[in-house]
Parts: structure tokens; sequence; C-alpha cells
């Protein structure tokens, strides 16, 4: 294959980035083709630790083109920012080396991410638990034709008008909300300052992707988030504003269907969630703090605690479906290093009725009862292990049995953050 698109395949942070930047040395191309700042992947390579938001995960290795798609939303504070944070870790960006589309829609901190917060403040205790980073709003203005582009800088005398169109909409939202309105120049001024900077980047995506699929280059499409997450597809209104399955990769990269290849699905070896929302393997008990401890399970983001719970292989078998995955990546299995007893959830009881999926109406999905199968677990630790027969028997048995039961085969096993604690079982770019 020429082409692999890695996708969280639960409520995200399965440990994408990793897995993005380790299989990007034998790529040549990143391209991320959804979301936005409210991303967070953490990259450790030799002690070294990179967190990124924005910049696609091949970053850090020098001969790797990065591209930022139109299907993202893009801060340009948060990622001029971002290239500082890293450029201070001895890493080469620019313009060579990362592209962004020209037609990405901005994220205006100012607009999107007031505005995201001023509605979960007013939601009270029935918020959806956003990153408050605005993604929400920047996606709806997008498809409510009234975004700033990154083409948009390009042509300043143009600006007046596109804000006004943005400001019409904004100004009455936020005289709503008790927020103070803006003038034209409250936004086109703070945008003009950065303008040449980021413009240096931009591209024209569908002829560039094109160019380099003529050149036979290997492509990997970065997902952010997760299936569950997903506008469409995920436990709704508890989602992401974007849609997070593999299918989104062809549209937010200029590409065709036919253009992505391989479709990886990344999976904890049990489940996390940030935010509100259904979860129905979430732990209340010591088991859960476990977890959460020997994982750090706190996001990257915003420091939120993470919710965690077993492994659910019903979301994960409808995840596998959802976006046609072709294999597996479990990561973080040394985490549950030390556990006697494991638990699956293999369906749900709601209300009495054992059903086999995920429900898309979140109060019902609510309602879903875990049924768990139970397998022992093991003693030894597995951080570190880079041979799949290494690992603790029982611990090969728990991962067999989740490639059974979400029936996808087993590609990768993620066993440290460290970029090369990792087991290939089947190569996405093997032709
Ligand atoms: P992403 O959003 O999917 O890229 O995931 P995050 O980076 O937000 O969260 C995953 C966290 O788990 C990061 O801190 C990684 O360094 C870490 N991680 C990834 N793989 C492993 C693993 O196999 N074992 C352990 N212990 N940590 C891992
Ligand atoms: P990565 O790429 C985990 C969650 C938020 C909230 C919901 C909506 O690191 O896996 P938003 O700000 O997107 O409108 O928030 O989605 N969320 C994530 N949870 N990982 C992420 O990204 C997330 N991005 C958004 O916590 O519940
Ligand atoms: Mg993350």
């Amino acid at each position: 294959m020429s082409s692999t698109v890695i996708i969280g395949a639960q409520w995200g942070d399965e440990g994408k980035g990793k897995t993005v930047d380790w299989l990007s040395e034998r790529a040549d191309v990143v391209v991320r083709f959804q979301g936005g700042h409210n991303a967070g992947h953490t990259l450790v390579i030799d002690d070294t630790v990179y967190k990124l938001r924005l910049l696609p995960s091949g970053i850090v290795r020098p001969n790797t083109l990065s591209i930022i798609g139109n299907g993202v939303v893009l801060n340009p504070w948060a990622l001029l920012e971002e290239i500082e944070e890293i450029r201070n870790q001895n890493i080469v960006i620019n313009e060579n080396n990362l592209k962004i589309a020209e037609n990405v829609p901005l994220n205006l901190p100012m607009i999107h991410g007031e505005l995201d917060q001023a509605r979960e403040r007013a939601a009270g205790s029935s918020k959806i638990g956003t990153t408050g980073r605005g993604i929400g709003p920047t996606y709806e203005d997008k498809v409510g034709r009234r975004a700033l582009r990154l083409c948009d800088l390009a042509n300043p005398e143009a600006l007046d008008n596109k804000i006004r169109r943005l400001l019409t909409h904004h100004n009455a939202l936020r005289r709503g909300f008790n927020l103070k309105e803006y003038t034209i120049n409250d936004i086109k001024i703070p945008l003009l300052e950065i303008a040449e900077k980021l413009l240096a980047h931009s591209c024209v995506l569908w002829e560039l992707m094109n160019n380099l699929r003529n050149q036979k280059k290997k492509i990997l499409y970065e997902g952010a988030q997760g299936t569950f997450l997903d506008i469409d597809h995920g436990t709704y209104p508890f989602v992401t504003s974007s849609n997070t399955v593999a299918g989104a990769a062809a549209h937010g990269s200029a590409s065709g269907p036919n253009d992505v290849g391989y479709v990886l699905g990344v999976v904890k070896a049990y489940t996390t969630r940030v935010g509100s929302g259904p979860f129905p393997t979430e732990l209340f008990d010591k088991t859960g703090e476990y977890i959460a401890e020997r994982g750090h399970e706190f996001g990257t983001v915003t420091g939120r605690a993470r919710r965690c719970g077993w492994f659910d292989a019903v979301a994960a078998r409808q995840s596998a479906k959802l976006s046609g995955i072709s294999g597996i990546n479990i990561t973080k299995l040394d985490v549950l290093d030390g556990l006697k007893t494991l638990k699956i959830c293999t369906a749900y009881d709601l209300n009495g009725k054992k059903i086999d999926y995920l429900p898309a109406d979140s109060d019902l999905a609510e309602q879903c009862a875990p049924i768990y199968e139970e397998m022992p677990g093991w003693s030894e630790t597995t951080a570190g292990i880079r041979h799949f027969e290494k690992l603790p028997k029982p611990a090969q048995n728990y991962l067999r049995r989740i490639e059974g039961l979400v029936g996808s085969k087993l590609a990768v096993i993620s066993t440290s953050p460290e970029r090369n604690d990792t087991i290939l079982l089947e190569d996405p770019f093997k032709e």
C-alpha cells in the first residue's frame, strides 16, 4: 500500500500520535485531515517529549513533508506558538516541510473560542465538556459559508466584506451572551499581523497531493479524536464537530476515496474518554484509579482527568465497520500489567435486552450496561517489549481475544510511550 490512514477507534487519545510518528519512518508525507487544536498528540523519542496539537506528527522527521489539510480548522496563533515550541526543541520547521491547504478555515480565538466557552458556561450541567477551543463554532461557520480561510489573508482588500459577514452573525450572538461586540478592525488587524508568516506555508492542496501521488510518495493520513467523537457516528451531541472516521481522510486532504489505502484503527488496551457523554464500560472503582494512574490519563490539551474503563469490544467492532479498518493497533498494553483479572465488554444489556451495538441515541447509550467476559491478567511487566512472543502468554491471549472480537487483524502493539517500543505484526505500507 502506498498510503495509510490512522484513526482513533474509541473516544480519542488512543495513542495515534505515537503510531503516526513511528510509522512515518516508512512514509514521505503526513497529512492531518480534520480537527484542530483540540487534539493533543504526544510523541516520546529518546526521552524527549513533543506535544503536538495542530502540527502533523511527521514533523519531527527531517525528511518528511507535513501537511495541514483543508478538513482541519486552523487557529493561526496556536499554530505559530506550537511551531515556536517545537523549533525550540531543535526541530526544523519551514515553508518546505510544512504546507497548509489554502482553503483551510480559520479558527479565531476571539470569536470561536469565546463563543464555545460562553455556551459551555450557559449550558451548566448539560455542557458537552468541549476543550473550549472554538472547534464547533468554526465548523459551523465553515458550513454556514461565513468562515475566513487562509487564502483570504492573501487578499486584504477583500477582507472587510468577509469579516463584516462573519460579524453580522457573531455580534448578534455575542449580544445575547453579553459579550463585547467586535469591529472589523478588531479581527482584521491581528490577522494581517501574522498573515505573511502563515501564507508562507500555503499550498494548493489538490495539486500538491496529486503530484505526490504521481511521484509515488508514501502518504500517511493522520486523524485526530476518535470514532465515538465523530459528528455523525459518535455519541451525539457529546462529540466533536468533524468527521473522525477514515472516510473523512479523503475529502479533508483534497484526495479521492481510492487514494486512501490501508486503514489502521488505534485502540487502547482499555478505554478512556474526556468530557461528558455515554461510556458504558466506565469504572468508578480502584481498578479505574489504577488504570488512570498507570496510564497517566490526563488530557494533553486541557489537563482534565480522563475517565477510564475496560476494553469495549462492542464499540471497537462498530468502529472497525464504520471505518473499514484493515488492521488494529492496540496501545498501552503495559498499563494493564499487574491486574489479576481483565474484563472485556462483549455485549450490552439495554433494559433487559442483549444488544451488540452502541445505539445512536445517547440516552439509550447511557442506559447500556456492559456484559463482560473475564480473562486472566499477568504480573510480569510488558513495558518496552518489542516482540510478540516475548509477551506473557496471558497478554498474548488478551490481545488475540480483542482481535477476534473486533474482527480486524492485529497489526501493531504499543508497549510504552517511547517511539520504538512497538511490535509490528502487519506492515500497513506492505505492497
Ligand atoms: P493521541 O491523541 O491519540 O495521539 O494520544 P495522546 O498522545 O493524547 O495520549 C496517549 C498517551 O499515551 C500519550 O501520553 C503517549 O505518550 C502515551 N502512550 C502511547 N502509547 C503508549 C503505550 O503503549 N504505553 C504507555 N504507557 N503510554 C503510551
Ligand atoms: P485527540 O486527537 C479526546 C472531546 C472533548 C469533548 C468533545 C468536544 O488528542 O484524540 P471539542 O473541543 O472538540 O468541541 O470537544 O470532544 N475531544 C477529545 N477527547 N481526545 C481528543 O483529541 C479530543 N478532541 C476533542 O473533550 O468531550
Ligand atoms: Mg490526545
